[in-house]
């Protein structure tokens, strides 16, 4: 075994790297203020180009803070765990949806400038800024929460491992809209309730602790529902949390048509 030698106290030497990053901006202008009836003006949007050096593994997040701090204050996203885990760094980078702090930037083509853009479908707010208001009311309305009658149990409410089973994918989603934004359904009909709100209401839905299934399906079964689906799995490549949002929207589907009630 061959052992690499080096000077006490000397880190080794990160690469570096330049990369080019388009980022669409849209300013807070274009958004009205109130809204109470107005009329909403279609934002305009312009790229701005910003040429950076970058090392080792930064993701897209870091290169969109050294931007904030080193170059433009004024550029506007979300973010708050940095690790994949609150879902608020969603947007489209390269024209696919991705979280920005689980996106490499030495993944992408750096011989290209890297694109940025807010996930489509819903109101930009300033720059990659969406209003996600239209996604949680989808989310709301599926009733994602324990529904349960008759007296509180004294001991906790025992299910099998088969029967957790049957919505494990399920409960790894972390509400950040990147299969939802990346649906043409919901991108031509904002009303259709999305990927991610079915998914949420899948989760309760095949949980044998909870007795709101029917009026969940019955939610699902509307024109807005899960027959607005076509099935074509843009939702199930954007999840970064790897569910198979497409099988469970299925799963949804066939339990309206087999319900017995
Ligand atoms: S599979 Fe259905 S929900 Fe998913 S992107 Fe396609 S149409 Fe939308
Ligand atoms: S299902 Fe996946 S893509 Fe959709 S909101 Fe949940 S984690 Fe995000
Ligand atoms: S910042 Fe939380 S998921 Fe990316």
């Amino acid at each position: 075994m061959s052992a690499t030698t080096q000077s006490p106290g000397k880190a080794a030497e990160v690469p570096s790297f330049d990369v080019t990053v388009k980022i669409m901006r849209s300013v807070p202008s274009d958004v009205p203020s109130a809204g109470y009836g107005e009329p909403v003006p279609a934002p305009t949007s312009r790229w701005d180009t910003f040429t950076l050096t970058m090392h080792g593994s930064d993701r897209v997040l870091d290169a969109l803070h050294k931007i904030k701090w080193e170059f433009d204050g004024t550029v506007t996203f979300r973010r708050s765990c940095a690790h994949g885990v609150c879902g608020s760094d969603a947007m489209r980078i390269n024209g696919r949806n991705r979280l920005a702090c689980k996106t490499l930037l030495k993944d992408l083509n750096l011989r290209k400038p890297i694109t940025i853009e807010p996930i489509k479908g819903l109101p930009v707010i300033k720059d990659l800024v969406v209003d996600m208001e239209p996604f949680f009311d989808s989310y709301r309305e599926v009733q994602p929460f324990l529904i349960v009658s008759g007296v509180e149990p004294t001991k906790e409410r025992l299910q099998s491992a088969t029967e957790r089973a049957l919505f494990d994918d399920t409960t790894k989603c972390i509400l950040c809209a990147c299969c939802t934004t990346s649906c043409p359904v919901f991108w031509v009909d904002g009303q259709y309730f999305g990927p991610s709100a079915i998914v949420n209401a899948h989760r309760w839905i095949f949980d044998s602790r909870d007795e709101g299934a029917a009026e969940r399906l019955e939610i699902l079964n509307d024109r807005e529902g899960v027959w607005r689906c076509r099935t074509t799995f843009n939702c199930t490549d954007a999840c970064p949390r790897g569910i198979e949002v497409t099988k469970a929207i299925s799963e949804v589907k066939r339990a309206i048509l087999t319900r017995t009630h």
